[in-house]
């Protein structure tokens, strides 16, 4: 053309380009079998945007690019996005687990959340922001660009201040929204005064620095109205909300979830059906976390098939996340999620792209920059070992990212952390 113009970055040879376009509160069914992909497509991409989206022959002669990346055939995505971690701990409860799994009874070990606070608190802040560091990494070479990292292992004010800090420190390629989770569980100093507990949470906000509030609804954590008191409270702080609601029972968290507008409720394993109504009509995003689902063997009997399809049913914006954490999912591959959707859930691979695309941008309420590619929105893009978007999802435990590209810049090549 006449006017060529100059970019920083050309990714063109996209055999399937996926844009995973759609509307920022994310997309429900019947919309969801659509992921928006262009064959032989090609992205422009100049400070750290994205300029333009096409056919490789027309963003050829519409740009001159600095760089130029062939893609060769093979698949492009945006970058993935993990909306739940427990990214910030001390510990490892593999003796636990492997109890566990074995059926050896669990006397005369500490385990549980209480094991991880006990481990957290005795690791110094440096330990555990290099921790996370190296496991930022691993899941930026999983293709990750954005996740959510919670605290919550502290339950003390001095504690759960700590793990925001080491948050706030981090500095990394993958960025991070970072979320209070100080109601967690109700730490066992505090078992018969819970009230002091949950007025403790609501009196420390005013000092907390976070993007999200959380509480886990749930019978072994808070109940729903102890969740209403600091939901409101968190609300009138200015905090915008997430709930962790009925995993080991339903007590109707979900429902207080849609009541106080949350971007997002994760989880859901007990789930009622006049929740998932409100749910359906609700911009709040279901997370569905089939790590957890997995790591839990003694829930898996149950037909996963069959809940994955009432809540998709429901009408309810769906997303998947690792859940990482070292009691239910120590694990930060989402390809590996993606196939575990599949697998466990059922799920197809359109449904469980935009789970970790389009719809888990739109649970951080980050849709409008990040999980899809459009033009003006940030260039966060994988380039994938495979040339279909459902071999990610098919092809089970070995990491078939090639590159990854967060906010313009290179981070990933050929499998490896530049
Ligand atoms: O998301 N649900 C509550 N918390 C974590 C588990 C935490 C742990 O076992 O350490 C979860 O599954
Ligand atoms: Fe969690």
């Amino acid at each position: 053309g006449a006017f060529v113009i100059e970019v920083d970055l050309l990714i063109v040879g996209a055999g399937e380009m996926l844009t995973c376009v759609g509307p920022t509160v994310g997309v429900r069914q019947p919309s969801i079998s659509d992921l928006g992909i262009i064959r032989d497509g090609a992205v422009a991409v100049d400070r750290g945007q994205i300029v333009a989206i096409g056919r490789s022959a027309e963003l050829t002669d519409r740009f001159a690019a600095h760089s130029t990346v062939d893609a060769g055939g093979r698949l492009v995505t945006p970058g993935l996005v993990d909306p739940h971690t427990h990214l910030v701990h001390g510990g490892s409860r593999h003796e636990e687990w492997e109890r566990k799994v074995t059926g050896q009874p669990l006397t005369g070990l500490v385990t549980g959340i209480a094991s991880t606070r006990a481990a957290t608190r005795a690791t110094p802040s440096e330990d555990l922001r290099a921790d996370a560091m190296r496991n930022l990494d691993i899941a930026l070479l999983h293709g990750t660009t954005t996740l959510e990292a919670k605290s919550g292992y502290g339950l003390t004010v001095a504690e759960e201040l700590r793990l925001l800090d080491v948050m706030h420190g981090l500095r990394h390629p993958i960025e991070i929204a970072t979320t209070f989770l100080g109601a967690h569980v109700v730490p066992a100093e505090f078992a018969d005064r819970r009230d002091d507990y949950v007025r403790l949470i609501i009196d420390m906000l005013p000092d907390v620095h976070a993007d999200w509030f959380d509480v886990w609804c749930d019978p072994i954590a808070f109940t729903p109205s102890e969740s209403r008191l600091l939901l409101k409270a968190a609300v009138a702080h200015g905090f915008g909300c997430r709930v962790h609601a009925d995993q080991t029972g339903g007590v109707g968290g979900t429902g207080v979830a849609v009541e106080f507008g949350a971007a997002s409720v994760d989880h859901l394993d007990e789930v009622s059906d006049a929740d998932l109504r409100a749910l359906g009509a609700s911009d709040t995003v279901a997370v569905l976390l089939p790590g957890c689902t997995l790591h839990q063997f003694e829930t898996t009997a149950r037909d996963w098939r069959a809940w994955s399809r009432r809540i998709i049913q429901s009408d309810a914006v769906v997303a998947l996340s690792t859940d990482f954490n070292p009691g239910t999912c120590p694990m930060l591959s989402l390809p590996v999620i993606m196939g575990l959707a599949a697998r466990l859930y059922r799920m197809s691979a359109a449904e469980i792209w935009l789970g970790v695309t389009l719809n888990a941008a739109a649970s951080l309420r980050r849709a409008d920059r990040v999980g899809s590619l459009v033009a003006g929105h940030q260039a966060d893009i994988v380039i994938w070992n495979v040339t279909d978007h459902r071999q990610v999802v098919n092809r089970f435990g070995y990491n078939v990212v090639d590159q990854v590209i967060k906010a313009g810049q290179p981070v990933v090549r050929g499998g490896m952390r530049l």
